[in-house]
């Protein structure tokens, strides 16, 4: 292959794709199978040239696509993989570090801890934090919980009924026992009276369903005094941080023994980077640390490896380095905040109209609401507005109610598009 010129072809491909985004379905238009059935069996015996890999981009994969990039993405927690962040991802893959020890890539161990260190700053938390990154919020609430484990030597895990099934999964995996608590009417976890034998308490900044808040600071101060380690998921919500009229939800957040939040949802890293700091890295290390011998040397004091689940470690700072000096921490708090006022104009909408009812309180960029109606009609309205690929929302349930959610996490969304977005809910 000719790297130069199939490299600017696959660059041409790359911004042709986000310039024309928005005039692509919205949700993919294809059945379950269609694209497994025009796929060869098997891999091709001769070399093809990249231009036909391309090719097949256009028509193959393209119309298989969910258009996550779209800026009337409104389903799950929309994202935004921003064209810094796409680059470092085409440099990180060319360097290709495999950084499962100081030695092996001193640039990528140090520029992660920098790089992580910046937005610790830029998020307000505590001095003297150990942060790192990690694939997924997943991973990272699964690392948590086996260094509480570790630490208390304890098997429960209690979170809310409305934390990520992450937590659920997470414990599942280890083998240990999990305790939902229930929510009061704000949707905020309610403390449970006894913490006696419990390992790890997740509290979440900005639940999946309707992004409400958990009583961190009372969650910490009873967790502690139980000995419990106590583990925060502000995986969506954590990023709104960096602006400073959203710390109220950070309160009681210094407290914690671990926090994730995930650069990939809200802060306009490609997929995928999640950020997990503990402010107990001596324990939390302890709980990964092993170093066989074919990995011993004199220099390697220092592994990243030694704070998560995986050795082979990619080089996801080069992106998050990338965004946060091509867009500046300004840069980002404008498009943060843009998106938390386009949330709260389409929640005067559905307050305005006699047809709509707000389910929840705004919350970040999020609305939680529904059509004055059964659930059936707003089931069914869903799935037509969705089919007709202009919009992408997703529902969820609220006290047994069927409720949809918006969810404003593209830097491509304008106002004009949460207007679209409304006019084709209500035709
Ligand atoms: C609150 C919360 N925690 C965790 C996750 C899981 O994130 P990831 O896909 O990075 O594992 C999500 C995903 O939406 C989430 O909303």
């Amino acid at each position: 292959m000719d790297f130069r010129e199939d490299g600017a072809a696959a660059l041409d491909w790359a911004a042709r794709y986000l310039e024309r985004v928005d005039e692509l379905p919205v949700l993919a238009q294809v059945r379950p199978g269609e694209l497994t059935a025009k796929l060869p069996e098997s891999a091709p015996e001769q070399a093809e040239p990249f231009s036909s890999v391309l090719s097949d981009l256009d028509e193959l994969i393209v119309p298989a696509l969910t258009n996550w990039q779209h800026p009337r993405f409104f389903a799950y927690f929309a994202v935004t993989a921003s064209e810094p962040g796409i680059l470092a991802e085409l440099l990180a893959a060319t360097l290709n570090q495999v950084a499962i020890l100081w030695r092996a890539s001193p640039a990528s161990t140090e520029l992660e801890l920098r790089v992580v260190d910046w937005v610790r700053q830029l998020l307000g938390l505590p001095d003297g934090w150990h942060g790192h990154i990690e694939d997924t919020a997943s991973t990272s609430t699964l690392a948590a919980l086996i260094a509480a484990r570790h630490v208390t030597g304890r098997n429960v895990v209690v979170c809310s009924e409305h934390a990520h099934s992450s937590v659920e999964k997470g414990a599942r995996m280890l083998g240990m026992e999990l305790r939902k608590a229930p929510a009061d009417e704000s949707l905020a976890m309610r403390v449970p009276d006894d913490l006696s034998e419990v390992a790890a308490v997740v509290a979440t900044v900005g639940t999946t369903s309707f992004a409400s808040v958990d009583p961190v600071r009372e969650l910490a101060e009873r967790a502690h005094a139980a000995g419990a380690w106590l583990h925060v998921d502000a995986a969506y919500a954590g990023p709104s941080w960096i602006c400073e009229e959203e710390r109220w939800s950070q309160d009681g957040v210094e407290l914690a023994d671990s926090l994730v939040i995930n650069p990939h949802k809200w802060l306009l890293v490609p997929m995928d980077c999640s950020l997990l700091w503990t402010s107990r890295p001596e324990e939390f290390r302890e709980a990964f640390s092993l170093t066989p011998e074919y990995l011993r040397t004199a220099d390697d004091a220092y592994a990243l490896a030694d704070y998560g689940p995986a050795l082979g470690r990619r080089f996801r700072s080069l992106k998050l380095w990338a965004v946060l000096r091509c867009y500046g921490a300004e840069g980002l708090r404008a498009i943060l905040r843009e998106h938390m006022r386009l949330a709260r104009l389409f929640a005067s909408w559905v307050e305005e109209s006699p047809d709509w009812e707000l389910c929840a309180p705004v919350r970040f960029s999020l609305v939680v609401f529904r059509r004055r109606g059964s659930d059936e009609d707003n089931e069914e309205l869903l799935s037509r507005a969705n089919a007709s690929g202009e919009i992408f929302l997703s529902h969820t349930r609220l006290g047994g109610r069927y409720v949809l959610r918006l969810a404003i996490g593209n830097a491509r969304t304008s106002e004009a598009d949460v207007r679209r977005a409304w006019e084709v809910l209500n035709r």
